[in-house]
């Protein structure tokens, strides 16, 4: 007991230790090359070298999520961000504020008016409209709804094209956490619906209707996994107009889309 209390206030001691600043200035190119090359390493997968490209948030911007103070920003790369793509980096103290000092000169790159991916040619409350409306968007991207990703702020986390992309091929990417699941029973119900959870014994799916439905595996046939995302493909069902309005309504409401 007394080692695991040793070990705790030991863990504490090294986790306030990390500075509230960055103790590199932007003027520090030394520390910008080496934060520059660690990013290329670790970072441009997700995120890009332009901090716009990734699939991960949009980097060159002034809007974050996660908070946006130096320390806010340590602890959302040294911690990443549960339930996400974005894991932890385990790198030493030093390296991560090199990191964060090429990621301050990506949101300066953008400028005061960068915020977001802009309106664009749509119109943003035709495409509020349409999102609560006939597109049906709501229904998974509502407040309440469980089904879809929290769209809030997504406009300027994501690019345009990211989300033009995420509208039309929605199987292109999914993340871990909206995976769909298909399962067959004995009894002959099929139900598909995002795959919550699943042990030895039992397995837990959210059906379309919201509803988590348990199931023992011995009363299953089947349960697989599918390759296409819960969200319908709008290839074709929504106009160029629509998409511009759609796109407009994402890109420029402040806190997103609820
Ligand atoms: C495997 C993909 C992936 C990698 C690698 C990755 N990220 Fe992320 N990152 C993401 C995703 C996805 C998010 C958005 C999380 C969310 O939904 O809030 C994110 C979010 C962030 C945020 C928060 C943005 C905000 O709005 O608050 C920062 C800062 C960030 N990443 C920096 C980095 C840095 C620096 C690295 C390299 C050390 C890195 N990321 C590596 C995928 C990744
Ligand atoms: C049946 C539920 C459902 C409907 C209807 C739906 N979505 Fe989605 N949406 C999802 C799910 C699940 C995901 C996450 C998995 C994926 O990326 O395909 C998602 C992902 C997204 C993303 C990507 C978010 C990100 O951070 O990368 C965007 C943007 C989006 N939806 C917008 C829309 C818009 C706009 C509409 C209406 C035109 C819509 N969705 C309709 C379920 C839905």
């Amino acid at each position: 007991m007394r080692v695991l209390m040793a070990v705790l206030v030991f863990a504490a001691c090294v986790r306030g230790q990390i500075r509230e600043t960055n103790p590199f200035p932007l003027t520090d190119t030394v520390a910008m090359g080496k934060g520059k090359q660690l990013y290329s390493f670790y970072c441009v997968f997700c995120h890009g070298m332009d901090g716009i490209s990734g699939r991960g948030a949009q980097l060159a911007s002034s809007y974050r999520k996660h908070g946006s103070s130096d320390r806010e920003m340590y602890r959302t790369i040294a911690d990443g961000v549960p339930g996400t793509e974005m894991s932890g980096h385990f790198l030493e103290e030093d390296e991560i504020w090199k990191i964060l000092l090429f990621v301050r000169q990506l949101e300066q790159s953008v400028g005061k008016s960068g915020q977001g991916c802009g309106a664009g040619a749509g119109d943003a409350d035709r495409g509020s409209a349409l999102f609560r409306g006939k597109a049906g968007c709501h229904a998974c991207h509502g407040k309440t709804s469980r089904l879809g990703p929290d769209l809030t702020g997504v406009g300027a986390t994501r690019s345009r094209e990211h989300l033009r992309e995420s509208i039309l091929n929605p199987d292109k990417e999914i993340s871990r956490r909206f995976r769909t699941a298909m399962v067959k029973t004995r009894a002959g119900e099929s139900v598909r619906g995002l795959l919550m959870n699943e042990d030895e014994y039992t397995v837990h799916v959210m059906d379309t209707s919201e509803r988590i439905r348990s199931f023992r595996r011995v009363d299953l046939i089947e349960v697989s996994m599918l390759k296409e995302s819960l969200m319908p493909s709008y290839t074709g069902k929504i106009t160029v107009n629509e998409m511009n309005d759609l796109l407009a309504y994402l890109c420029t409401t402040p806190g997103g889309s609820k």
